[in-house]
């Protein structure tokens, strides 16, 4: 199966064939990938060179290993548009079933930037809202949200265990209307590695989006971290 003349290496050339066993289904998700040891024999080549291909695949994320037991076929990552809508609102379209866990809940006079950005006046309390975000009960992403306790004086925890846009827009009637987002890779901290349920170091991605109403008054500054291992973010782009 390998082409020893080539100057394609050969853990690149094992890696082509695993990743297209993944790809086509001839791996199956959750279910383990042949051992080191049977991959070295069927290839004839050595475990450092398999070993190699597999670490690639599982940096890629389209293969996980677990301590003592073998490797094995991650779930696809969810490809998420890069548009405004709610996490609810982006789970039920998919068909996973959305949930959350409350960290924190707490109204207080934010840092000087959260008011920058949410141009408020000194003094101006905000609600911080700090939730883990589940999808079929696996955590996605942690999001601390600020909102201006003026626009939102009533917010509640009861409001805040579903979906806060169905509350900005539905009983507050407000319109999110636009919004402003940076991305970044960073490491996760440990607090957000416990949160999400994954090793350090590993990569996460920090989103960073100010929502505006109709009227460019700031309603949240929202600020997430998203499980790098199972979200990739996409946007069409025209030209
Ligand atoms: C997304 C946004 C957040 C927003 C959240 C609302 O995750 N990045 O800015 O707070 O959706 O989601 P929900 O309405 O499900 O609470």
């Amino acid at each position: 199966m390998l082409d020893k003349q080539s100057p394609v290496p050969m853990y690149a050339q094992i890696e082509d064939y695993l990743k297209n066993q993944i790809l086509q289904g001839g791996f199956v998700i959750g279910v383990a990938i042949p051992s080191e040891r049977e991959l070295t024999d069927t290839f004839g080549v050595s475990r450092m060179t398999v070993r190699q291909s597999i670490t690639n695949l599982v940096n890629e994320g389209l293969l996980y290993r677990e301590k003592g037991r073998g490797t094995y076929v991650a779930t696809p990552k969810i490809e998420q548009p890069l548009s405004l809508t709610s996490f609810t609102e982006d789970m039920l379209s998919r068909g996973m079933k959305p949930s959350n866990k409350l960290v924190s809940f707490e109204k207080m006079i934010p840092e000087i930037d959260i008011a920058q950005e949410l141009q408020l006046a000194k003094g101006e309390e905000v609600f911080i809202v700090k939730r883990i975000r589940y999808a079929d009960d696996k955590p996605m992403a942690i999001e601390r949200s600020y909102l201006p306790v003026k626009l939102v004086p009533d917010l509640e925890l009861n409001n805040i265990e579903g979906s806060l846009y169905s509350f900005i827009e539905k009983d507050k009637r407000l319109i999110i209307s636009h919004a402003s987002q940076r991305m970044e890779a960073v490491l996760v901290k440990k607090e957000d590695a416990e949160f999400l349920q994954i090793s350090m170091p590993s990569a996460v991605l920090m989103i960073e989006r100010i929502s505006y109403l109709t009227n460019d008054v700031p309603i949240e500054i929202v600020r997430s971290t998203y499980r790098a291992d199972r979200y990739k973010f996409i946007s069409e782009i025209r030209r």
